[in-house]
């Protein structure tokens, strides 16, 4: 921990225009971890490390607004019902009714606390003899709330409970108020029976599995939102087989013949539920940005961080949008895939050695 405490501590002040002050505040971290084995990030120092570990995120195509993250220090919580009320405000903070805030809400990294849930709000998936109802990737999770004792509608966008578990206690689930949470009903700006197909989606993406490493301290509870890029919804969410596998049946009601692929059925599907996706948000104001304008913003980025003396890295077979990658900037470049520090990881799915009673 030393080691990289120090890096981080030189690194964080250096950028912020503090030199003068590393060595008194490496000393003091020193001393701390000598003696507790550990050393708290003093706000400004979180707020710097959470800012600077999504600029680091390869795979991120929206890293320009890296530095207007909002970072909520929530390290003073104790308890589910605490933890929860701070999810609770950061659905709401973050959805901002509509106009999407990146925000970051991070949780004390000594207290254990785990949140089973892969993003804040996401749609359960039920497995039955006839297929699957609501979305295919979160049937394992919903098993677990199952177990848990909650109980779903079975409509296809179910939205899922928290679950919030504080070391080896048992988990405690919480469902979220609707009042907080916005959806967005899809529909085309031409076709008129694309709303027949009831879909819809859920206006944040609030990522609550991963781990934010900085100077050597690892938060595992520090879930993060920015706003959604179209293709998310339209090329992925709604579109992949292994999701909600909307392509035959738009396909179908476009009049194309999905009996042969040289009519490229697929393809012209997508860019209805595609521009479906961007009409729906757009009409009722929730932020939403295009993949053509993403890779624009993305291109201003790395142009930005040359002039300050840095080369953004990059995960290029993420950063590429899924519809028309080669039509943007980012498909004719390619990119050093080093993982700076600091930086939000994977890390084990927090319900797997759990088991019901
Ligand atoms: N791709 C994920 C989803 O469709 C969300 C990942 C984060 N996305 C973002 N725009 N910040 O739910």
């Amino acid at each position: 921990m030393q080691q990289e405490a120090e890096a981080f501590i030189h690194q964080c002040y250096t950028e912020l225009g503090k030199s003068s002050q590393i060595e008194k505040r490496i000393a003091e971290v020193k001393d701390s971890i000598k003696h507790a084995g550990m050393y708290d990030h003093t706000f400004e120092e979180l707020e710097y490390g959470a800012k600077t570990a999504w600029r680091n995120s390869n795979r991120c195509i929206g890293r320009l607004f890296w530095d207007s993250l909002q970072v909520q220090d929530c390290r003073g919580l104790k308890t589910e019902e605490e933890i929860r009320d701070a999810l609770f405000y950061h659905i709401e903070y973050a959805t901002n009714k509509g106009k999407v805030r990146s925000t970051i809400s991070v949780f004390n990294p000594e207290l254990e606390i785990k949140i089973w849930n892969h993003q804040l709000i996401r749609y359960a998936g039920y497995e039955n003899e006839e297929g699957i109802i609501g979305d295919p990737a979160s049937v394992e999770f919903t098993t677990k709330c199952r177990e848990l004792g909650w109980e779903g509608e079975r409509t296809s966008f179910d939205v899922l409970p928290l679950v919030i578990q504080i070391g080896n206690r048992p988990p405690k689930w919480f469902s979220i108020p609707k009042d907080i949470i916005v959806e967005v009903p899809l529909r085309h700006p031409e076709y008129d029976w694309f709303a027949d197909f009831n879909l819809k989606w859920y206006a944040v993406p609030i990522i609550s599995d991963m781990r934010l490493e900085i100077g050597g301290v690892n938060y595992k509870a520090a879930p993060f939102n920015g706003w959604y890029m179209e293709t998310e919804i339209g090329a992925r969410n709604l579109a992949d087989e292994f999701r909600y596998n909307m392509l035959p049946a738009v396909a179908e009601a476009m009049g194309l013949n999905t009996r042969r692929s040289t009519s490229l059925w697929k393809d012209r599907a997508l860019i209805e539920l595609n521009q479906a996706v961007i009409h729906s948000y757009k009409e009722d104001k929730v932020s939403i940005v295009d993949h053509h304008s993403a890779a624009k913003q993305f291109q201003l980025f790395q142009n930005k961080e040359i002039q300050c003396g840095r080369e953004a890295t990059g995960d290029w077979t993420w950063l590429i949008p899924p519809v028309s990658p080669a039509t943007t900037e980012v498909f004719h470049q390619s990119f050093n895939n080093r993982m700076d520090s600091p930086n939000y990881f994977y890390q084990e799915k927090a319900y797997k050695d759990w088991k019901p009673e």
